[in-house]
């Protein structure tokens, strides 16, 4: 093992977040990336990372034995896992054990979420998974880093929250359309998260980071500027009608995707689950991207025959 470099373990490197961490922590010098994988589940985008220097570890958070095996020797162990409570809190917990027992200098649990110290959040929500975590990591001594950035834009901005459908040109929306709310591209907050894991001036602390903040208007108005054509906007009702709305859904659907993103946005809308201390001068050296400029990437005109081939998405 080479002993100069910082040996970070990454949980959850094989998801749509994770991804992201893996190669932004693979562009920054001093870090030597392990992965773990769960058996079975080897792919072929785990051989670029392979090629690239990675050392990939098989295990699973359902098996402590893989995990004291995968956290043996490694200073930094970040969290990028999803799915119920037997993976956001028992799983991690056995990481966080393992992490604890090892001697793991850092520990940072798969957060990356609005404030959910503050927001509302009903039994086994993403939201009560990442509190329950967040205080057995404090209690553990371990140090850490927890990471709250809003929603990501790619989820906010996309119909799977049931508010923009910018392919088709619609925007179905909740309260008055000027409660502001916080949003971040999923690659700067990986950026973030490659910098705060050696940094010592993270340790024990939360993060709070925003590319930007904006209103459901402040969004129709950057479509329409950059689209050249209005985006027709629906009322739905009040927030509190929006509450109602997904208090029917929480027993219709069990919890679905789109159900948690929404309710995200209400937490936000609401003003609870907004970040208060996000200083974008703390952060500012990492440029992250602004909603103008994330939808600059992928709107084009109507009519621009040439954007299809010219369009770039920067995050
Ligand atoms: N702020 C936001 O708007 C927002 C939006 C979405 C997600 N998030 C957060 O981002 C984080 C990652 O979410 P995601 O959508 O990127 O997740 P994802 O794509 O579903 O990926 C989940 C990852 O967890 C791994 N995993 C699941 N069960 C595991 C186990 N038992 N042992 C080891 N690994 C296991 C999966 O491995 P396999 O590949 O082997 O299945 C995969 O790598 C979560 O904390 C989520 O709450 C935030």
């Amino acid at each position: 093992m080479d002993t100069e470099a910082t040996h970070v373990l990454l949980v959850g490197g094989t998801g749509r977040f994770g991804g992201k961490l893996a190669s932004a922590l693979l562009v920054r010098p001093g870090i030597h990336l392990h992965v773990l994988v769960r058996p079975g589940k080897r792919r072929e985008s785990l051989t670029g990372l392979a090629d690239q220097g990675v050392t990939l570890v098989e295990g699973s958070l359902q098996d402590s034995r893989s995990l004291d095996s995968a956290v043996e020797g490694v200073d930094a162990v970040i969290s990028a896992v999803s799915g119920g409570p037997e993976v956001m809190v028992d799983g991690q917990l056995r990481l966080l054990d393992a992490a604890r027992r090892h001697g793991v200098m850092r520990f940072i649990p798969s957060d990356y979420s609005l404030d959910f110290f503050q927001a509302g959040a009903f039994e086994d929500s993403p939201l009560a998974m990442h509190r329950q975590v967040a205080e057995a990591v404090v209690r553990s001594g371990v140090r850490h880093t927890f990471i709250l950035c809003g929603t990501f834009m790619e989820v906010a901005l996309s119909p799977l929250a049931r508010v923009f459908d910018l392919e088709r040109g619609h925007a179905a929306y909740w309260g008055t359309g000027d409660e502001p709310f916080d949003l971040t591209a999923m690659a700067d907050v990986a950026r973030l998260v490659a910098e705060a894991v050696v940094d010592r001036r993270a340790e024990n602390r939360t993060l709070e980071f925003t590319g930007d903040v904006v209103t459901v208007n402040e969004v129709s108005r950057v479509y329409e500027e950059l689209r050249g054509h209005p985006l027709q906007r629906i009322y739905r009702g009040t927030l509190e009608d929006l509450r109602r709305h997904l208090a029917r859904e929480q027993s219709a659907t069990d919890s679905s995707r789109d159900f948690l993103v929404q309710w995200g946005l209400l937490e936000q809308l609401s003003g609870r689950g907004r970040l208060r201390h996000a200083a974008r001068t703390e952060h500012a050296r990492l440029h992250p991207v602004t909603v103008r400029e994330y939808l600059q990437a992928r709107l084009r005109p109507l009519g621009d025959p040439w954007a299809e081939t010219s369009a770039t998405a920067r995050p």
